[in-house]
């Protein structure tokens, strides 16, 4: 039990650190929260203009997942590095920096999942980039690509696995509730508009 709270401990730490923020601010840009949606997140990055900015937010949100599953498993194994998972992801959501205001989980989600399932991150991105390609709201697209990882971990007889993420999914949807209700009447912001 001990090993399973201290990785998850140093999953939330992990997750916790809001590479969007850090990046435009170490950058000089505006304060991600008074532009876009708000989000601290690689999309609401990309809203600043910055590319290469959102890139390395995408890359630093999703890593931090990733690495703490890695760390986590190889000092505590499986069960260690699902906690750790677990862990970053809710620090990535709820940061106790922000006073527990923290982004929408997307990216940190697909790190966690590259940790514990490559294949089912592989996947994730593929539907991501198809969906984003046709429809161009980030989203959607996030909305979209969760719903099919549970399904195919349990597919792959993944089954506790699956039942995390679907949890996961869950999670991620209510963080999205906004972008419901913007997608549903029409005002979500399409990739590559302001
Ligand atoms: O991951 C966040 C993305 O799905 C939506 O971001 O800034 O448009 O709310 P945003």
């Amino acid at each position: 039990v001990l090993s399973f709270v201290l990785a998850f401990l140093f999953g939330y730490l992990c997750g916790s650190i809001p590479f969007g923020l850090i990046l435009t601010k170490l950058a000089g840009t505006q304060d991600l929260r008074s532009i876009g949606s708000g989000n601290i997140g690689a999309t609401n990055v990309l809203r600043t203009g910055n590319k290469g900015l959102a890139a390395a937010t995408l890359l630093g949100d999703m890593l931090k997942g990733t690495i703490a599953v890695i760390v986590a498993g190889h000092f505590g194994g499986p069960n260690a590095a699902i906690a750790a998972g677990v862990g970053a992801f809710i620090g990535h959501l709820f940061p106790v920096w922000l006073k527990f205001k923290g982004g929408k989980g997307v990216a940190t989600y697909i790190g966690v999942l590259l940790g514990l399932f490559w294949p089912a991150a592989l996947a994730f991105c593929a539907i991501w980039i198809a969906v984003a390609l046709i429809f161009r709201y980030s989203s959607l697209a996030a909305l979209v690509a969760s719903v099919v990882v549970p399904v195919m971990l349990f597919w792959a007889q993944h089954t506790a696995l699956a039942a995390v993420f679907a949890l996961m999914t869950a999670a991620l949807w209510i963080m999205h509730r906004a972008n419901i209700q913007r997608l549903m009447n029409g005002t979500e912001g399409k990739i590559g508009s302001k």
